[in-house]
Parts: structure tokens; sequence; C-alpha cells
């Protein structure tokens, strides 16, 4: 299985921040036909944030307000994790957001294997421009794609991992905060853990 953190691609020749090579990427992006959901996207979601930030979140795949708008959470989960973001000081200036899939599978569906393969290039390829020291993985797709493929989000949520020179943790997922507010304690502690993290490297 890839993931964002595999080496062995054909891309060593990107520049420091280069312009040139983010719009590149995402009008690869735009024109990007690998799997079906070309098919029944209105728009493809690249990502927002700052892109000289050092705090990367990567969510699983854009809904039907993400489809429609082009950007990444701005629906019901968006406006949760945004509560969360403002409670923590991260913001759009400190974090860059993407997601796994940049497509909208139909019906809010999990991406499938064959789908994540197709896309999961883009997402390295963001994350060598952006090199950033904190990846937080927003749910168990994301977790399991970054982070390991056995991830367990009940368990592991909240825990390090270092990968390279990379630290990443993965917290609830919006979505699932929606649907069991239970979990909305742990996450506050796993967003207060990512923010302590950031301080310690002197990110923020
Ligand atoms: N859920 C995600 O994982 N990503 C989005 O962009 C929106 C909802």
């Amino acid at each position: 299985m890839n993931n964002i953190t595999n080496d062995n691609n054909d891309n060593d020749d990107i520049e420091e921040n280069g312009e040139e090579q983010w719009k590149e990427l995402s009008d690869a992006c735009l024109n990007c036909k690998k799997c079906g959901l070309c098919k029944t996207r209105t728009n493809i979601v690249f990502g927002k944030g700052s892109r000289s930030a050092k705090i990367m979140f990567i969510g699983e795949a854009p809904g039907e307000s993400e489809d429609r708008e082009g950007l990444p959470f701005v629906g019901r989960a968006g406006k949760l994790l945004d509560k969360y973001m403002y409670n923590f000081d991260f913001n759009l200036e400190n974090v860059y957001i993407a997601n796994i899939l940049k497509c909208r599978p139909p019906n809010n569906r999990d991406p499938d294997e064959s789908e994540q393969d197709s896309c999961i290039g883009y997402l390295r390829l963001q994350t060598k421009l952006l090199k950033p020291k904190i990846i937080v993985c927003l749910g168990r797709i994301s977790a399991m794609r970054i982070i390991k493929p056995d991830f367990k989000i009940t368990s592991e949520h909240g825990k390090w991992y270092k990968k390279g020179e990379i630290y990443m943790t993965a917290v609830y997922h919006p979505s699932a905060l929606l649907r069991d507010p239970a979990k909305k304690a742990d996450a506050l502690l796993d967003f207060r853990s990512v923010r302590e993290k950031a301080a310690e490297l002197g990110l923020l």
C-alpha cells in the first residue's frame, strides 16, 4: 500500500514552496480522470489554509457541501472542526487542510482502496511541497492510510507516531463527534495534545 511518506516517486525536483509546483499539482487534480469519481464530482477539493503552515490536517474525502464549494470541511463536520481549531488557536494561517481523496464519493460512502490508491500521489506531492512537521489525521480512514493500516481509532486516537521527521497523530473525525457527542471529551484532549506538540516544536 502506498502512503504519503513513501519516497519512491519521481518528484525529487520540487523546489521549496514553489508556487509553480502548487499550480501544476492543482491543475493535475482539476484534470484528473484516474478513477470513476471524476464522473460524478462537481468540483475537486484540493485543500485550504497556508502553504507555509507546518501543521497539516488530513480528512477522508469531500462531502456534498465540499463538492459544491470546492473546499474541504465547509459542511456540518467542518463547522464543528472550526470550533476545535478556534479553541486551540489553529486557523487557516497556521494550518493546511486536505483530504485523502480530492473528489466526493457518491452518497458519502467510504472511499474504496482503489480510489485511495489513485489519489494518494496528489496528497503525497502536497505533503512534499508543504513539508509539515505535524500531521493530524481526521478519523479512521485517514489514520489507516497515513499512520498504519491496522490503526484503531477508538484505542489509538491521540497517540503520537513519528515517521521520518514528521510527528503524526489521529483524532476522531468531526462527523463521528456529531454522531456520538460522548467522544467530544477525548477530542478536546487530543486537540490539546496537538497544540502542545506544536508549541514544543516552536510552530505556534
Ligand atoms: N469530511 C472529510 O473527511 N473531509 C471533508 O472535507 C469534509 C467532510
